[in-house]
């Protein structure tokens, strides 16, 4: 079953088409990120201006290299030709930014409705769940996937395709979002994530031991405490280096992820753990998962850098395994800007 799938939950034009949820023919990305940067952060209302302009070229660009027509049918003969009709439209219908959600999920149904195949709304944190699904159909389930973005930070155990547990979650701020702020205070700018990433390898990680909010007995996470930690220390230490300090913050966002996830992996016995989400494309997070997974003999799942960020190949994906699973979304199904997850 071949599904078009678009994504603009957040400062992301995406479209993609993916066949049986495992294969992508096309997967295209229209990045924000020059439009917000002078902002500091997203500006909702021009996100949805720009996903206008965005949406219908880059659904086209998605087609065209998947071998389809605007019409969603093979270019050439079948015979001939790579591929077969676009046979479902998936659409991120939330969590997310709800003018740039409208944007999506209104062009989805559209399209479904002229081509008459069902349209199906998908839960972006879903889709972050299958991007090592997506780059390795054969990896082995159960798995704990640490799902790290910009808006949630989330450890969920999957036993198969749409079958979920939430373990944990964060109770403040996302590491994404911890990120972001502690970038900004630095002056590094936006997105504050692969900046930090970026410096921090010029510091020294036990420069600063900062505070590692323990949330004993659960598999919860908290991040603002630490985030004011890093401002105190700052105001109270001017001379102290930016990339010491990105460092130290860094290793102290990492530090907890990695001991949660792994003591969760080992004591559900999981086969392996996977990353997901925009966080998920940090350096020392990805060394010291592997490393960790190395030391208790459990493959560690990496999506590339381009998985982890949000793109609508991984719509796709979970949007064949929900059609599957639940059938299609009614015509009334709208944008769900507060979606939550696993409730
Ligand atoms: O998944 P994503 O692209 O969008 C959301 O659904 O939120 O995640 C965006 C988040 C931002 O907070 C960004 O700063 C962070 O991912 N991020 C990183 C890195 N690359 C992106 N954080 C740390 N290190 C990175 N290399
Ligand atoms: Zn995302």
């Amino acid at each position: 079953m071949r599904v078009l799938a678009v994504e603009t939950s957040c400062d992301e034009t995406a479209a993609a088409v993916v066949d049986d949820g495992r294969r992508v023919a096309s997967s295209v990305v229209s990045s924000q990120v020059d439009l917000h940067a002078r902002f500091g952060g997203v500006v909702p209302e021009l996100a949805s201006r720009a996903h206008v302009e965005l949406i219908v070229p880059i659904v086209t660009e998605a087609l065209e290299l998947a071998g389809l027509d605007q019409r969603g049918r093979p270019v050439l003969p079948a015979a001939d030709g790579p591929g077969a009709p676009i046979d479902a439209v998936a659409a991120t219908v939330g969590p997310g930014l709800v003018g740039s959600l409208l944007v999506g999920v209104s062009l989805s149904k559209a399209l479904a409705m002229a081509w008459d195949v069902p349209f199906v709304g998908v839960n972006h944190l879903e889709g972050h769940l299958y991007a090592s699904f997506l780059e390795e159909p054969a990896l082995e389930l159960p798995v704990v996937v640490l799902l790290v973005s910009g808006g949630h930070t989330l450890l969920v155990e999957v036993t198969a395709p749409g079958a979920y547990q939430v373990l944990g979650g964060t109770k403040d701020d996302a590491a994404g979002e911890a990120f972001d702020k502690v970038a900004r205070y630095l002056g590094l700018g936006y997105p504050g994530g692969p900046a930090i990433d970026r410096v921090a390898g010029d510091g020294d990680p036990e420069l600063v031991r900062f505070p590692r909010a323990p949330m004993e007995g659960t598999y919860d996470f908290s991040f603002s405490g630490l985030k004011t930690a890093v401002v105190n220390y700052v105001d109270r230490n001017p001379e102290i280096r930016t990339e010491d300090v990105a460092a130290s913050f860094q290793e102290a966002v990492v530090d907890v992820l990695v001991e949660k996830t792994f003591k969760a992996a080992v004591s559900l016995g999981v086969r392996g753990v996977c990353l997901a989400g925009g966080v998920a494309a940090n350096s020392r997070l990805r060394e010291r998962a592997c490393a960790a997974g190395a030391g208790l003999g459990l493959p560690v799942h990496l999506p590339s850098r381009a998985m982890c960020t949000d793109n609508a190949a991984m719509i796709g994906a979970a949007g064949y395994f929900a059609l599957a699973r639940d059938g299609a979304s009614g015509w009334g199904a709208g944008a769900e800007p507060g979606l939550g997850f696993g409730a």
